[in-house]
């Protein structure tokens, strides 16, 4: 069944100049695109992206490196796709992730991960993400 997810390529992989790798390597795997938008995260928009970390150690770190720079946001379309994205991606930390995968070939540490991707195990995630970012007539419906 065709799915939305939402992917994000984060400011250390704009930073890095991995934006044209990284929406080729979902074009080439067959996914659609069907949004994207290349915006700076602020700190409301960070606290509820990232709510569910709120409280953890780690969480203030986390907001101030999502809104320290740009972020390119995408919506992509395909079976199964947040599955596909996730293996695409790798794990959350790059030393757990095997080489041609984007975090495993880009990532150095948790932190820093290059890549941000809807969890396919949290049922609303895709939806809420999704719509925190975009507004529907910002998605593109078309036949690939
Ligand atoms: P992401 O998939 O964007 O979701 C939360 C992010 O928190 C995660 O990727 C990591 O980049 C970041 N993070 C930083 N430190 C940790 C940690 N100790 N455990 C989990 N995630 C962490």
């Amino acid at each position: 069944h065709d799915e939305r997810t939402f992917v994000m390529v984060k400011p250390d992989g704009v930073q890095r100049g991995l934006i044209g790798d990284i929406v080729s390597r979902f074009e080439e795997r067959g996914l659609k695109l069907v949004g994207a938008k290349f915006m700076r995260i602020d700190e409301e928009l960070a606290h509820e992206h990232y709510g569910e970390h709120e409280g953890k150690p780690f969480f203030e770190g986390l907001v101030d490196f999502i809104t320290s720079g740009p972020v390119f946001a995408m919506v992509w379309e395909g079976a199964d796709a947040t599955r596909q994205v996730r293996k695409m991606m790798g794990e959350t930390d790059p030393a757990d992730s095997p080489p041609g995968t984007i975090r495993g070939d880009y990532g150095l540490d948790l932190g820093h991960n290059v890549i941000h991707g809807s969890d396919h195990e949290d049922e609303g995630a895709n939806e809420r993400e999704i719509d925190l970012f975009f507004d529907s007539e910002e998605l593109v419906d078309w036949d690939l």
